[in-house]
């Protein structure tokens, strides 16, 4: 009896508390115009993609629970355009998550499309562009999720946001031009590493005198990055990586970082004096201002996993009341070797879930082996995975496949696997792949593991790092390995305290093991966030439980073969 009353109390309460989160949950409303613009973001001024005519584009602010509204207006004169919300997962709303040809349609020049969905999940996050190499030409911005009052694991007293992106004189027209010709022209290193869409190009800050006219700024537009700060304090940095191509390291002078969030899943805190970030990453790390406060210190950026060419970025971390433009007594922090790989993995092994997060299942249904090589089609150079290089077709994904219009994609099965005998260590044998659109179907609330395989490139001695990204899910990361996944290693996948991530390093000559549940109805991508390489064909397309997806908003199909069942 007595029982029964306390499970009557329980329901209540816990009804209750529901519903003072749906009460307090809110909508909030953002108009996004994308248009060209001229902007010196590196102070060289470009054209570029910007939103509402500025670059970046706005910050986006909410809280978990909210429901966020961009009305998005195409103002590019002859090209659609799509914006991914990376990092959130779209449950219920596939079709607003941005990928054109997956999700969606492009949206025409001249034409509104509304984004709607919910953001479930504190956290640091971003948008940006997903159609051709439209991030690359400056088409991001900062999304960011708070938790709900008080549920915020650790104190701080105040936060500071930096996106982190890398930016090139040439144009993206001309580098996806280059990409894809004989002979191949690849787009080389950036010219200029940006903070919160702000860099220095041929003048590094760390010269500067107050004086030399090399360096003088008077362009608000490239500005140097100041985070103000009081004494004795504790601050947030919330540190996001939409770059095109580069893998960054950041350390700040005299300070160590307490890292505490990764892909916004809170992580276990760790001590380190610097942190990596790979391109579609983002961390959230804690810094105490006790140092001497007669000094202002460096934030610095710089390259990894490619002989840098690029000016590490430098932002002052001003310790109130100096001057801001007080010049830090001591030299800037300094990037480990690029090279240096053990330098990643230490810091990337160190990345474990907070207690309290969400296990992995003990056992997967699936496992799906994933060989990543640089190839060749008719002479072009690509990228694939198990030999095919996606090439995404004109008619979305998600509606053709929720509405059974055949003859849309390649009807192929994708291979689950590569050759036993395949050699990583060495360019490949046989350098030709080919196209496909195929798709991995996977079983609805199945457990999958993917077992990411690196390779050696066509040129000798060459094994690049690749970003990893999941459309739809966190997934857990089980494990890293040197050389080639071996079945014994399943044995040793850390089911203790992987962490949850949307985004993972897969690094040369090496493997990564990820697991999640294919419980988010829709059709996902899965790719290297490099945009060059997504654009060679670095990707492969997931589906799950696209029966259970709900009617799609007509917009989102009204394009292709799709669009013209529609109005028939
Ligand atoms: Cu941030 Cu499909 O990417
Ligand atoms: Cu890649």
């Amino acid at each position: 009896m007595e029982k029964r009353i306390l499970l009557y109390l329980l329901i209540c309460w816990s009804l209750a508390s529901n519903l003072e989160k749906s009460m307090a949950a809110k909508a909030r409303h953002y108009n996004f115009e994308v248009g060209y613009i001229y902007w010196s973001p590196d102070c060289e001024e470009r054209m570029m993609i910007g939103i509402n005519g500025r670059f970046p584009g706005p910050t986006i602010r909410a809280k978990a629970g909210d429901t966020i509204v961009i009305k998005l207006k195409n103002s590019l004169p002859t090209e659609g355009v799509v914006i991914h919300w990376h990092g959130i997962k779209q449950l219920g709303t596939p079709w607003a998550d941005g990928t054109a040809s997956i999700s969606q349609c492009a949206i025409n020049p001249d034409e509104t499309f509304v984004y709607r969905f919910q953001v479930d999940k504190a956290g640091t996050y971003f948008y940006h562009g997903h159609y051709g190499m439209q991030r690359a030409a400056g088409l991001y911005g900062s999304l960011i999720v708070d938790a709900p009052d008080g549920e915020e694991p650790f104190r701080y007293d105040a936060e500071h946001s930096l996106l982190l992106s890398d930016w090139w004189h040439e144009n993206v027209q001309a580098q996806t031009l280059g990409l894809s010709t004989i002979p191949f022209r690849w787009v080389g290193e950036p010219q200029t590493i940006l903070i919160n869409g702000r860099g220095q190009y041929n003048c590094s800050l760390a010269h500067f005198t107050g004086e030399t006219s090399l360096c003088k700024i008077t362009n608000s537009q490239c500005a140097p990055v100041v985070l103000r700060v009081l004494p004795n304090k504790t601050y947030r940095l919330r540190i996001a990586s939409t770059t095109s191509l580069s893998s960054l390291n950041l350390a700040i002078g005299n300070h160590k970082m307490t890292v505490v969030e990764a892909d916004g899943n809170y992580v276990k805190p760790v001590i380190v004096d610097d942190i990596d970030i790979y391109s579609g990453e983002s961390y959230s790390v804690l810094i105490t201002t006790d140092q001497n406060t007669s000094s202002n210190y460096w934030l610095s950026i710089g390259i990894r996993g490619r002989l840098p060419k690029t000016q590490p970025a430098l932002a002052i971390i001003n310790y109130h009341p100096n001057s801001l433009s007080k010049l830090p007594s001591s030299k800037p922090p300094v990037t480990p070797q690029w090279n240096k790989y053990s330098h990643s993995k230490a810091f990337t092994y160190k990345i474990v879930a907070m207690d309290g997060t969400p296990m992995p299942p003990a056992k997967s249904n699936r496992q799906i082996a994933l060989l990543n090589t640089q190839n060749k089609i008719d002479g072009y150079i690509k990228w694939s995975i198990n030999n095919i290089s996606l090439a995404v077709p004109p008619t979305p994904y998600l509606g053709s496949m929720k509405y059974g219009v055949k003859n849309v994609f390649s009807a192929e099965k994708p291979p689950e696997n590569f050759s036993e005998d395949y050699d990583v260590m060495r360019p490949p044998i046989n350098p030709n792949s080919k196209k496909g659109s195929g798709v991995y179907k996977l079983e609805f609330n199945s457990t999958i593991d993917f077992i990411l395989q690196n390779t050696n490139t066509l040129s000798e001695n060459v094994s690049e790092i690749h970003p990893w990204h999941l459309h739809g899910h966190d997934f857990w990361v089980l494990g890293y390995g040197d050389g080639k996944f071996k079945k014994s290693d399943v044995a040793e996948f850390n089911l203790k305290n992987p962490p949850l991530k949307n985004t993972v390093v897969l690094f040369p000559y090496g493997w990564t093991a990820i697991r999640f549940v294919t419980n988010n109805p829709g059709v996902w991508p899965f790719h290297c966030h490099i945009e060059p390489h997504l654009h060679m064909g670095m990707g492969i397309v997931l589906a799950e439980g696209v029966e259970f997806v709900s009617k799609i908003p007509n917009e989102a199909l009204a394009c292709g073969i799709t669009g013209q069942k529609l109005r028939n």
